[in-house]
């Protein structure tokens, strides 16, 4: 197998290459005084396995096309199989049509993957698992939530109460992997947003959080106001100091301000989304993942 780094984050090629102890792919990229994306490999690939490592952060359009044009290009030069591995996977919240007239994003990112010649897709903790079931070569979901709370354990954080701040599958399968691999416990809280206004509300909930550390398990920031929402509960309930941990810290909208504000110690995210926040790298789980098969 081969690495090749797409552009958005090629320090995350550069992780996993030296976790896989697997060189990196010579390739250029530029772009012209237009604006238009150059992509060249600068060595051969056929015949080759690739994992193309590239997450799609915002722009996410310019990455999409960016891995797309990289996809293209290896199939066309007659790459044996392409792996991608996309940590933060674009446009998986619009999984379906919510309100008549919608485009299905995750379906036409599916589709225009495969196309391109993907072959395997890695990504980790998507926020809608259904949004694999578009894809038809093997898609898989990895979580960042056990490198997540080793980060706080590490940084002095005490038995903390683990908390999903929302009910969904996917939410409380962080929390559970996160408290167990902490060897503490975990809860969780009831949100919904109104598809219109986007306005969050979360029910009040009794937790086991008084006196005690608490960190907050999220795949996603966006606007904060999912974190800031547990946080408040969590400090009115006597928690010592609340953390939050996401894996992809898209902070939108003065997220935050909105989340300090709310008072959260720390705010930290992984390298799926490179950022002010993006403290943790997601290399050992793809690493680890692909020695394993
Ligand atoms: C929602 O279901 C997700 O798991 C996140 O909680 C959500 O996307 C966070 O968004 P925001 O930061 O805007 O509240």
């Amino acid at each position: 197998m081969r690495i090749l780094s797409g552009p958005s984050f090629v320090k995350l090629a550069e992780n996993i290459s030296v976790e896989l102890k697997i060189p990196l792919v010579k390739v250029q990229f530029k772009r012209f005084p237009d604006g238009e994306f150059y992509f060249r490999l600068l060595e051969s690939i056929e015949g080759e396995v690739l994992l193309i490592v590239q997450s799609l952060p915002p722009p996410q359009d310019q990455h999409i096309l960016e891995l797309i044009y990289m996809l293209e290009t290896c199939r066309e030069l007659g790459a044996r199989r392409l792996i991608v591995y996309a940590p933060y996977l674009a446009y998986s919240r619009q999984d379906r049509r919510y309100l008549s007239g919608e485009a299905v994003s995750s379906k036409i990112l599916a589709q225009s993957l495969e196309r391109a010649g993907a072959s395997e897709l890695y990504t980790v903790d998507i926020h809608n698992l259904g949004v694999l079931d578009y894809y038809h070569i093997p898609a898989y979901n990895l979580t960042a939530a056990d490198e997540i709370i080793r980060y706080f354990l590490a940084k002095g954080v005490e038995r903390p109460l683990v908390v999903a701040p929302d009910d969904e599958e996917a939410a409380l399968k962080r929390a559970e992997v996160a408290a167990k691999a902490a060897g503490t416990d975990y809860d969780w809280l009831e949100k919904q947003r109104d598809r219109y206004t986007g306005e969050i509300v979360t029910a009040e909930k009794t937790l086991n959080v008084s006196g005690r550390d608490a960190v907050i398990i999220d795949d996603i920031i966006s606007t904060g106001g999912t974190a800031a929402n547990a946080a408040r509960i969590l400090k009115k309930q006597g928690a010592r100091r609340v953390y939050v941990g996401v894996t992809h810290a898209l902070l939108a909208e003065n997220a935050l301000g909105r989340l300090r504000e709310a008072g959260i110690e720390e705010v930290v995210g992984t390298d799926s989304i490179p950022g002010p926040v993006s403290k943790i790298t997601t290399a050992p789980i793809i690493a680890r993942k692909l020695k394993s098969m």
